[in-house]
């Protein structure tokens, strides 16, 4: 794989959360893979006042975990590689400092000028930061390019990330913004594509013709942790529908690109996000279901609920839970329902994709003729990850009795199993300037204008019920209900992608 140019990546938020369980490590695997340029040094950056070798302590602690099984000086020598800087985000003046230490050690190392700012602070800081690297001329290319990495939420609603663009915009080019989902970084999204578009299988049954409903789940068996205040104000529909799960559902539906280039793929993305029906504020109450959990035991401990978690109103509305059903206005997928629901403290932490294909039009074998039977096809993002084919096989005896069965690929069966964590893929595509797997302005924007009406009846319409969920359990029951046809529920799914009902390993 060819390595990135020479470049400084600058970590504004050095010492913080997702910069130690993120994206030093994913540094780290890099720099364990050879991937690193032959020339390169990281700045990270915080509020207080420590050294670069207080620093590289630190770092050689973040990556102690990971650096089982590399030569014993390997933590060493990556964390010689980090400096530091102390420096208030909303402060210009600080930025003298931060511009001091790039030009040194472009001099120092024979760097030059390339230069990644990766944004890993709360979205309120963006504007002060892009806008306090503008002021140094940190934002111009003459001597190498410049690029920053900005984290999700992208706004709060379509109206907020109109303006979040157009802050960022002032100083920056479009092409040198790298919007991070870090769902499209994970492996399992990415062989969605390789499924469908390099087999002569699947992509001619890939359409209304042949597909019943397309059903998508991404749960968590973990509560809302330490991030209580971060989550009132966000809620799943923000956190997980607005950006992972949607993009989920644009790599299902779109059409084949023209070739795997940033352009041809984020076209074809825009495209799905752009035909989502909007939801008509009245029928918001009949399309989607929201839902919080409540304290229960489980598996023999007590689980608060969430108006019980840190942070939390005691009076929340915030929804833990989301289930949607929505259409697709295209030529491939009219009439084709959509389902995704997500959740916290859920039964296990899965995430998947089921393309439910049609019945065969004349049932001739004794059993279901509804599509409780129909082939499905799974792709299973994690945990287990893979892909399971679902099919009627003849039960051997008399007769003719069906039975379905699982055809299926694990990622753990390959030789060389190891599966890339998804900021180590996302960062090393932003080292090399290769953006297909970053977010377009036009992309989030489409997300926001699709969900604006939910979020907006979610909040002024008060006969849409907040649903109690005890921890644990699959949400809100009614969820059930969105499903149009009385005799089909949710696949619900295990830890193992072959199983799946309610007795299943969890
Ligand atoms: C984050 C959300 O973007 O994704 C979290 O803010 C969520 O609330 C996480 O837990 C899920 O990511 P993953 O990779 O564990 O599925």
């Amino acid at each position: 794989m060819k390595k990135p140019e020479n470049q400084i990546i600058v970590i504004l938020g050095g010492r913080g959360d997702l910069a130690v369980r993120k994206i030093i490590p994913a540094l780290f695997a890099l720099f364990r893979q050879n991937l690193m340029p032959e020339r390169f040094a990281v700045i990270g950056t915080g509020r207080n006042l420590i050294t670069d070798d207080a620093y590289r302590l630190e770092v050689i602690g973040t990556v102690k975990k990971e650096s089982e099984g590399s030569p014993a000086d390997a933590t060493a020598r990556f964390a010689s590689f980090f400096h530091y800087v102390a420096l208030d985000p909303s402060a210009p003046e600080d930025y003298a400092a931060l511009s001091e230490a790039l030009e040194r050690l472009r001099a120092g190392f024979r760097i030059g000028g390339n230069t990644l700012f990766y944004l890993s602070v709360p979205p309120a800081l963006y504007d002060d930061i892009t806008n306090n690297l503008a002021i140094r001329g940190l934002n111009m290319e003459g001597d190498g390019w410049k690029r920053i990495i900005i984290e999700k939420p992208f706004g709060y609603d379509y109206e907020s990330a109109v303006s979040l663009n157009r802050l960022l915009l002032r100083h920056w080019d479009e092409s040198q913004l790298y919007r991070i989902d870090h769902y499209l970084g994970k492996e399992t999204v990415q062989n969605i594509l390789v499924t469908r578009f390099s087999n002569g299988i699947f992509e001619p049954l890939w359409n209304r013709n042949y597909v019943h409903h397309v059903e998508i789940t991404s749960s968590e068996s973990l509560g809302v942790e330490k991030r209580g205040s971060y989550y009132e104000g966000t809620g799943a529909l923000r956190d997980m529908i607005q950006n992972h799960l949607l993009h989920l559902v644009g790599f299902i539906a779109m059409e084949p690109p023209s070739s795997i280039d940033s352009t041809s793929i984020r076209n074809e993305l825009v495209k799905v996000f752009e035909s989502l029906r909007p939801v008509k504020p009245e029928e918001v109450g009949k399309m989607t279901i929201r839902g919080q959990y409540t304290g229960a035991h489980v598996r023999g401990e007590w689980l608060d609920g969430y108006r019980d978690e840190e942070g939390v109103d005691r009076a929340s509305m915030t929804e833990t839970f989301a289930a949607l059903k929505f259409s697709i206005d295209n030529w491939r997928w009219g009439g084709v329902p959509f389902y995704i629901r997500t959740g916290k403290r859920l039964p296990t932490r899965v995430t998947e994709a089921v393309i439910h294909f049609k019945p065969t039009p004349h049932y001739l074998f004794s059993g279901d003729s509804s599509c409780d039977g129909c082939n499905q096809l799974i792709i299973r993002i994690q945990p287990d990850e893979g892909i399971l084919l679902k099919f009627g096989m003849k039960i051997p005896g008399a007769g003719f009795k069906v039975r379905n069965v699982n055809m299926d690929f694990h990622y753990s069966d390959l030789a060389d199993g190891r599966i890339p964590e998804a900021y180590e893929r996302l960062i090393f595509d932003c080292m090399n300037g290769d953006s297909t797997l970053y977010t377009r302005s036009d992309a989030v924007l489409a997300a926001w204008k699709f969900l604006d009406p939910v979020l907006q009846a979610w909040k002024n319409d008060s006969t849409i019920p907040v649903f109690g969920y005890p921890a644990g359990t699959w949400g809100p029951e009614n969820a059930d209900d969105l499903i149009e046809e009385p005799e089909l529920t949710w696949r619900y799914p295990c830890k193992n992608l072959a199983d799946d009902g309610i007795y299943c390993e969890l």
